[in-house]
């Protein structure tokens, strides 16, 4: 990287004092990314370090609750080897994000912290040693940092954005080169910002671990950003699908989105048979279960004899009693899905180019109103994804 930069000091549009700090071998650094990208206040085209200025970032401090959550200014981060800065330019709200901030993932969680999993940026900074993304590249953070490959690394859970790390509401993140994924070219900011977490999470469920293939009968329950990311990719596989919603006009909204068959679980509690009779009682392949404790047993009725439940959320509560019978003599296969690795993260990015997916946003809100944000969230009344800008 020191080559980029003197070849950048020789066009005169470095200061020579930052080229000199990343000739040095702390960072590389782009004036017309960081300007373009990150801010354009006159003394970031003047910076001598990364780090002698400030961010805005949203934090979590004092005690849970949304309350709580307030813009403050850090220290802008600076990379150090092997670490890539990204100036953020979207972050999206997951359910885990409010459980976090709510003190309900994790009642341990330190704080002060900045939360959110999901995000993207432009790199505007890349430490000593990086070659896997460049100055100007648009990149999406991992969710779990070090989970390239395989099952799930001991520990991965002390290793996830958004708590105990911190995440995406901040305007540069650091991370290492190694968790950072290019996105889709065809996405604006906000779709891109949906994929690490809500997208990677439905792919995981439904081809990683899940194993879909084209006349299989899916069924997925709600109309929020996983189960929207997960209708996408189950269309794209060739799969019915079957969903369920508290609402008729959402129930609506995602048969326009292509879903074969809507049920409001609201007004039918006895859903999974329902959608069993949908598959003439031979049952469905497989199901996306985000409810957990007051679902799992009708996604159990649902469920054919040898098919699989990608235990996702729960939403309703983490508790449950099913029988165990149903389980094992009608050999269903229950699968805990924890978001995804790396490599499942660039196979999707491949299937979405190729089929032109775009996740459904709902509503974006600047980073200022992110309490406003989470609160929309919390309501219920969103359809897809809830973005907040930067
Ligand atoms: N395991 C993982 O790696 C992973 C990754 C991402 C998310 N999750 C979990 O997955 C769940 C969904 O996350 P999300 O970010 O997609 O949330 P979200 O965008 O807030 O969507 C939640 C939707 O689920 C539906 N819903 C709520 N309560 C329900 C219930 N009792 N039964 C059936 N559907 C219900 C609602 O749809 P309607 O309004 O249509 O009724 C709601 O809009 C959460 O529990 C989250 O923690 C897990």
């Amino acid at each position: 990287m020191a080559e980029r930069v003197a070849r950048r000091s020789d066009e005169a549009d470095v200061p020579a004092d930052c080229a000199a700090a990343a000739a040095g071998g702390k960072f590389s650094w782009d004036p017309d990314v960081v300007s373009a990208m990150v801010d354009t206040t006159p003394q970031d085209t003047t910076c001598k370090d990364f780090s002698e200025h400030s961010m805005n970032v949203v934090e979590l401090s004092g005690q849970f609750g949304i309350e709580n959550l307030h813009v403050v200014e850090r220290p802008r981060p600076t990379p150090g080897p092997g670490e890539v800065a990204i100036g953020v330019r979207a972050v999206s709200l997951n359910y885990r994000d409010l459980l976090m901030v709510r003190g309900q993932y994790n009642p341990r969680q330190p704080l002060p912290l900045i939360p959110a999993s999901d995000g993207v940026g432009v790199v505007v900074a890349v430490g000593e040693g990086v070659t896997r993304v460049a100055m100007g590249e648009r990149v999406c953070p991992l969710f779990a940092e070090g989970w390239l490959s395989g099952a799930p690394p001991p520990g991965v859970t002390r290793q996830t954005r958004g708590g105990p790390l911190d995440g995406m509401l901040a305007e540069v993140v650091v991370v290492p080169a190694h968790s950072v994924v290019v996105p889709p070219g065809h996405l604006t900011d906000a779709e891109a910002a949906c994929l690490p977490c809500a997208m990677l999470t439905a792919w995981s469920a439904l081809v990683t671990l899940g194993g879909i293939k084209a006349g299989d009968v899916v069924l997925i329950q709600g109309t929020g950003g996983v189960a929207l990311s997960a209708l996408a990719l189950a269309k794209l596989h060739g799969a019915q699908v079957i969903m369920t919603s508290s609402s008729d006009e959402k129930l609506e909204r995602v048969a326009a989105l292509g879903a074969d068959h809507g049920i409001n679980y609201r007004t039918e509690p006895r859903w999974g048979d329902v959608a069993r009779g949908l598959t003439g009682k031979r049952g469905v392949d497989l199901v996306v279960e985000v409810g957990g404790a007051d679902t799992l047993a009708q996604s159990l009725r649902a469920v054919r004899p040898g098919g699989t439940i990608g235990l996702i959320g729960v939403l309703s509560g983490g508790l449950s009693q099913v029988r165990l019978e149903s389980i094992l003599m009608r050999q269903v296969r229950v699968q805990g899905v924890f978001v995804g690795n790396r490599d499942g993260f660039e196979a999707m990015n491949r299937a979405i180019s190729a089929g032109g997916l775009r996740p459904v946003v709902d509503t974006t809100f600047e980073l200022g109103a992110t309490r406003a944000a989470l609160e929309h969230m919390a309501s219920g009344q969103h359809f897809g994804k809830v973005v907040v800008r930067l």
